[in-house]
C-alpha cells in the first residue's frame, strides 16, 4: 500500500513529489524513488528506506524537471531494496510507472513476458505491467491504448501513473481498488493517493473511480474508462487545511491526535444531538433509518482498531436495540460466503475507507442486497462512496498509524446511531434526554483525563522494560482492553493480550507472575465486584496492577499498585473514556524505548491490499 505522487505543469516538480510523498508515508515507507523527464530523456531515482534518504540523494543530484511521479512504497511482492523501489522502467527505459496495490496474477504475464523476451529487473508484481504496456505500444497501439489493453489483463488492484518520455506532454493515471485522485490547478495538474498530498498546491480535486483511465496534461485531464468510454469528471472543492495535517506543536502525530481528542469527540458529535427530542440526527442515514430500525440483525465488520469499536457497536445495539448483533473481521467475512438476508444491515467501519479487506466485505454485502452502511473518517474515501448511506465519523486526518482519535471518534458515531434507532424502537423520550445529557459531558471528561498525562508517563516509565503485558476488561470495556493491548503492540513492539476479564482464569492466569503487569479497566459499573474479584486473584499471584477506575473508587487503590482515576459516565459512553489512559500508556512506553511511533516497523496506515 504505497503512496503515489505525480505533477505536470511548468515548476520544478521535484519539491511538489517530495512533499507529497512526506505527507503520504503513512502509506508505507519501505523504500521511495521519483522518475523524471530530463530534456525528454528519463531518470530515476530510488533507494530502500524513507522519503527524506530519497530527498538527499535527490539534492546531491540537483535535478530539476517539469513532469514527474514518485513513490513511497510498503513492499507486498520483493524485498524492500533499491531494485524493487518504484518508478520500474520498460527495457530502453523510455516508459516508467510507479504502481499502488498488488497484481495477482503477476506470474502468468511474467512468464508470457519473458518468453516475449522481456527482461525483469525487480521482484516486483508491478514490473509486469511496464512491459506489458510496451509489447502493445510495439504491436502499433498509441501509448494511452496501449495501457488499457494492458490494464485489461491485468488482475488485482491498482492506482497508478505512468509516464512515456516519447509523449512527454501527459502523465497516465488510472485506478481499480486502490485510492487516487487528481489536483486541478492552474496550467499544471498533480496526481496523488490521497488530497492531504497536494492540499498545499491546490483544493481543486477529481477522485478518480474505479476502471478510470486518465490523461493529465499541464492545462487538462482527459477521462476515460477501461473501455474507452469519454466521462465527464466534477471538480470537486475541498475543505481540509494544512494546518489540520500538521503536528500543531507536538512532537509526534500520535501525541497530538491522543491529546485533541477532547475536540475531535466534539466534532464528532457536534449539531448531531437534539435534546428537546432526546436522539441524534445524522444527515447521512435519512434515507435509511427506518429500514436499520426494522432490521432482524446487524453485522458490523471491520479491522483492527476499527474492529475493535465494532465490538463495542455490538454491546451498544444488543443493549438499546435488542436488535441481534454480530461483529467479523472483514477479512473473514468475505471469504466465507456470509449469511446475509436482505433485512440485514451491515455497517463497515474504516478510518482510512480504503481497507482493502474491508472495502471487498462490503461489496460482497452490497451484491447480496443487505443495507450496507459506511462509518469513515476520510471523507470521500472508498467505504464512505460505495456503501448505501453513512456517517462521517468527522475527527480530521488522522495520521499517525496506530489509531487513536479515530476509534473514539467511532464510538461516538456507535453511539449516535444507538440512540438514533434507539428512539424508534422503544428508547423512552426521559431515557434518550439522559443519554443527549450525557454525551454532552464528554469533551469535558476527556478534558480532565488528558491532564494525567504526566501520571501515565511515570506509570510508563516504570514498564517500559516489561516483555508482556494483559488487559483485561469486562462487558463494554472488554473491547477497550483489546484495543489498548493492540495500541501498546504497535508501537512499543511489546507482546499484549486483552481478554475478558473473567476468561483470564481458564488460561492467561498461567502467564501471571510478577513481572507481569496487568491492566485492569474497572469502572464503575455493574461489572465492578466482579472486576474486584478479578483483581484479588492477580494479587494473589503478585502480578503488578495497573487499573483504570473511577475518580470516587477509593477501594481500589488497597488493590492496585497504580490506579489512574476517570470521570464517571453511563456505560455505553465508559469505552470512550477508558480507553484514553491506554493511548497514553502505550505511547509513553513506546518513546520511553526511543521507538517511532508514527511510523512503527512493518505497519502502514491504510492497508490497501489483502
Ligand atoms: C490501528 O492502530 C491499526 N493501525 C489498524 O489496526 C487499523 O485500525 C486497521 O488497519 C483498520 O484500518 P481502517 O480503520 O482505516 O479500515
Ligand atoms: N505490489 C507493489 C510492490 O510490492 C506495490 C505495493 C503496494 O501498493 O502496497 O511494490
Amino acid at each position: 500500500m504505497c503512496g503515489i505522487v505525480g505533477y505536470i505543469g511548468s515548476k520544478n516538480c521535484i519539491p511538489v513529489i517530495l512533499g507529497g510523498l512526506k505527507r503520504l508515508e503513512y502509506r508505507g515507507y519501505d523504500s521511495a524513488g521519483v522518475g523524471v523527464l530530463l530534456n525528454g530523456v528519463s531518470k530515476i531515482v530510488k533507494n530502500k528506506g524513507k522519503v527524506s534518504l530519497l530527498e538527499k540523494k535527490l539534492e546531491a543530484d540537483k535535478i530539476e524537471s517539469t513532469i514527474g511521479i514518485g513513490h513511497t512504497r510498503w513492499a507486498t511482492h520483493g524485498e524492500p531494496n533499491e531494485i524493487n523501489a518504484h518508478p520500474h522502467a520498460n527495457q530502453d527505459g523510455t516508459l516508467f510507472l510507479i504502481h499502488n496495490g498488488i497484481i495477482e496474477n503477476y506470474q502468468t504475464l511474467k512468464k508470457q513476458l519473458r518468453h516475449e523476451g522481456y527482461t525483469f529487473r525487480s521482484d516486483t508484481d508491478s514490473e509486469v505491467i511496464i512491459h506489458l504496456i510496451e509489447s502493445f505500444m510495439k504491436k502499433g497501439n498509441a501509448f494511452q491504448k496501449s495501457v488499457r489493453l494492458a490494464l485489461s489483463e491485468v488482475d488485482g488492484t491498482y492506482g497508478l501513473a505512468i509516464i512515456n518520455s516519447k509523449e512527454p506532454d501527459r502523465i497516465i493515471a488510472a485506478r481499480k481498488g486502490s485510492p487516487l485522485v487528481i489536483g486541478v490547478g492552474e496550467k499544471e495538474n498533480y496526481i496523488a493517493s490521497d488530497v492531504s498530498a497536494l492540499i498545499a498546491h491546490t483544493k481543486n480535486i477529481v477522485y478518480v473511480e474505479d476502471g478510470e483511465i486518465v490523461e493529465v496534461y499541464a492545462d487538462k485531464f482527459v477521462a476515460k474508462t477501461i473501455l474507452d468510454e469519454d466521462i465527464e469528471k466534477d471538480v470537486i472543492e475541498v475543505s481540509m487545511t494544512l494546518e489540520e495535517i500538521d503536528k500543531g506543536g507536538h512532537p509526534t502525530f500520535m501525541i497530538k491526535e491522543i491529546m485533541e481528542q477532547h475536540e475531535s469527540v466534539f466534532n464528532s458529535m457536534r449539531g448531531r444531538l437534539i435534546m428537546d427530542e432526546g436522539t441524534a440526527k445524522l444527515g447521512g442515514l435519512d434515507t435509511v433509518v427506518d429500514r436499520l430500525a426494522a432490521s432482524k440483525r446487524i453485522v458490523i465488520s471491520a479491522c483492527g482498531t476499527s474492529w475493535h469499536a465494532a465490538l463495542v457497536g455490538e454491546y451498544m445495539f444488543e443493549q438499546f436495540l435488542r436488535i441481534p448483533t454480530e461483529v467479523e473481521y472483514a477479512s473473514e467475512f468475505r471469504y466465507r460466503n456470509p449469511i446475509i438476508q436482505p433485512d440485514d444491515t451491515i455497517i463497515f467501519i474504516s478510518q482510512s475507507g480504503e481497507t482493502a479487506d474491508t472495502l471487498a466485505a462490503l461489496r460482497e454485502a452490497k451484491r447480496k442486497r443487505a443495507l450496507c452502511l459506511g462509518v469513515c473518517n476520510v471523507v470521500g474515501s472508498s467505504v464512505a462512496r460505495e456503501s448505501d448511506a453513512g456517517v462521517y465519523i468527522h475527527a480530521g486526518p488522522e495520521i499517525g498509524v496506530a489509531s487513536t482519535k479515530a476509534f473514539t471518534g467511532q464510538l461516538v458515531v456507535l453511539a449516535l446511531i444507538t440512540l438514533l434507532v434507539a428512539r424508534k424502537r422503544d428508547l423512552s423520550l426521559a431515557d434518550g434526554k439522559k443519554i443527549v445529557e450525557e454525551f454532552n459531558s464528554i469533551p469535558d471528561k476527556i478534558r480532565k483525563i488528558l491532564e494525567l498525562n504526566d501520571q501515565i508517563e511515570r506509570i510508563a516509565n516504570d514498564f517500559k522494560n516489561a516483555k508482556n503485558f494483559l488487559y483485561l476488561g469486562r462487558g463494554y470495556n472488554f473491547p477497550v482492553a483489546l484495543e489498548g493491548a493492540l495500541k501498546l503492540k504497535e508501537i512499543s513492539y511489546i507482546h499484549a493480550e486483552g481478554y475478558p476479564a473473567a476468561e483470564m482464569k481458564h488460561g492467561p492466569i498461567a502467564l501471571v507472575d510478577e513481572n507481569m503487569p496487568v491492566v485492569f479497566i474497572a469502572p464503575k459499573d455493574s461489572t465492578y465486584d466482579k472486576i474486584i474479584s478479578n483483581i484479588e486473584e492477580i494479587r494473589a499471584r503478585k502480578g503488578k496492577i495497573i487499573a483504570i477506575a473511577n475518580e470516587n473508587d477509593s477501594e481500589i487503590d488497597r488493590l492496585a499498585d497504580y490506579t489512574v482515576k476517570i470521570p464517571e459516565t453511563i456505560r455505553m459512553l465508559m469505552p470512550i473514556l477508558t480507553v484514553i489512559p491506554l493511548q497514553l500508556l502505550a505511547y509513553h512506553v513506546a518513546v520511553k524505548k526511543g521507538l517511532n511511533v508514527d511510523q512503527p516497523r512493518n505497519l502502514a496506515k491504510s492497508v490497501t491490499v489483502e
